[in-house]
């Protein structure tokens, strides 16, 4: 007669596959397969009873529950791999892909502002005559943004109404000139830079904001001469617009220059610089557009630094990049430059 273990084992043989095949998930295979297998499963209840067979039967018993236990493990395995091709059919039948359907339309990307666009393009054009690039703080010293650079200390500009003061004496620099003195006190000659930054002035409206970026070019050497100055002018405005645009200088007055001018380019616009036709809007009908400051540095400002000025001489420029962009442009308003509107951004 058969042991009852010999019967529990021949009835979970006879059993279990049919169990396994009733389950239609994963999970409820794997949950079959614990309680078979798993330490309170049926197999493993029945190892343990084995203690009560006598000594010399359980070799042979254990040797039976090892066969089971390896066809339950092999038809576990093969249920599972058939439940997940199933699975896998069941997808691949499923709504079939539309190849046709047009794609998602990409976000749309960001734009270079038009500000980032010239200003990159003036610096390409300084680097290439030799200019070193320079960079300095937008909040300053009185001293470099207005005292060293021959500023009376009543001049209109240094008033409260003018520049935007901190509770702590600095102020935003009303201009990039900051860095010529930050360049003289702290190097030797000769020199050649520009600084591009923003600026800040109390002024505020189609024309005016208050901040804006400039970029200063700076250049100190032994002999440097108003040709010189004249020289790096008429290739600056031929690279930035065309062969043969024409320059003219006007006199001007800054308090760091001695002679100081404002320099005109033919309007781009209308291209009637040749004084026989009206002009445009743009120009104000005069044909010429003014695009930037400059002058010989003032022996005053050398001193001021620490510089020999019968030694040195020198030259400054100074633009406004926002200026430069309105012209290239033909932007109207220069509010527009700081909306960040995309429907703006999205036509440079
Ligand atoms: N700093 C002057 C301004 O902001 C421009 C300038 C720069 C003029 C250098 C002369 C030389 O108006």
């Amino acid at each position: 007669m058969d042991s009852p273990i010999d019967e529990a084992l021949a009835r979970l043989r006879a059993e279990f596959p049919a169990r396994f095949e009733q389950a239609t998930t994963e999970q409820a295979l794997r949950d079959e397969n614990a309680k078979i297998l798993g330490k309170k499963g049926e197999l493993t209840a029945i190892l343990k009873d084995m203690g009560k067979a006598p000594p010399e039967a359980r070799k042979a018993i254990g040797e039976k529950v090892n066969l089971v236990k390896q066809e339950v493990e092999k038809t576990f395995h093969a249920c599972l791999a058939k439940l997940a091709k199933a699975k896998r059919d069941a997808e691949l039948n499923a709504r079939p892909f539309d190849l046709t359907l047009p794609g998602r339309e990409v976000a749309p990307l960001g734009h270079k502002h038009p500000i980032s666009i010239v200003r990159e393009e003036v610096v390409e054009i300084f680097r290439g005559m030799g200019f070193a690039v320079h960079d300095g703080p937008d909040v300053d010293f009185e001293e470099n943004n207005f005292t060293k650079l021959g500023f009376p200390p009543d001049h209109p500009a240094t008033d409260m109404q003018d520049s935007f003061w901190t509770t702590s004496g600095h102020l935003l620099r009303t201009h990039t000139s900051n860095i010529q003195v930050r360049a003289m006190t702290t190097q030797a000659p000769p020199m050649a830079f520009i600084a591009p930054g923003s600026v800040f002035r109390r002024d505020d409206d189609a024309t005016h904001s208050p901040m804006f970026h400039q970029l200063e070019a700076f250049l100190i050497d032994e002999n440097v001469s108003l040709a010189h100055l004249k020289g790096v002018l008429a290739e600056f405005a031929e690279r930035m617009y065309g062969p043969g645009t024409p320059v003219r200088l006007r006199p001007s007055y800054f308090p760091f220059v001695e002679p100081g001018a404002e320099v005109d380019v033919a309007c781009v616009f209308c291209k009637k610089a040749d004084g026989t036709r009206a002009g445009c809007n743009m120009c104000k009908h005069t044909g010429w557009i003014e695009i930037l400051g400059c002058g010989m540095i003032h022996p005053v400002v050398f001193e001021a630094c620490g510089i020999d000025p019968e030694k040195w001489t020198g030259f400054a420029l100074g633009m406004g990049l926002e200026r430069i962009a309105i012209l290239r442009y033909g932007i109207p308003n220069i509010k527009l430059m700081f909306e960040s509107d995309p429907r703006f951004l999205a036509q440079f």
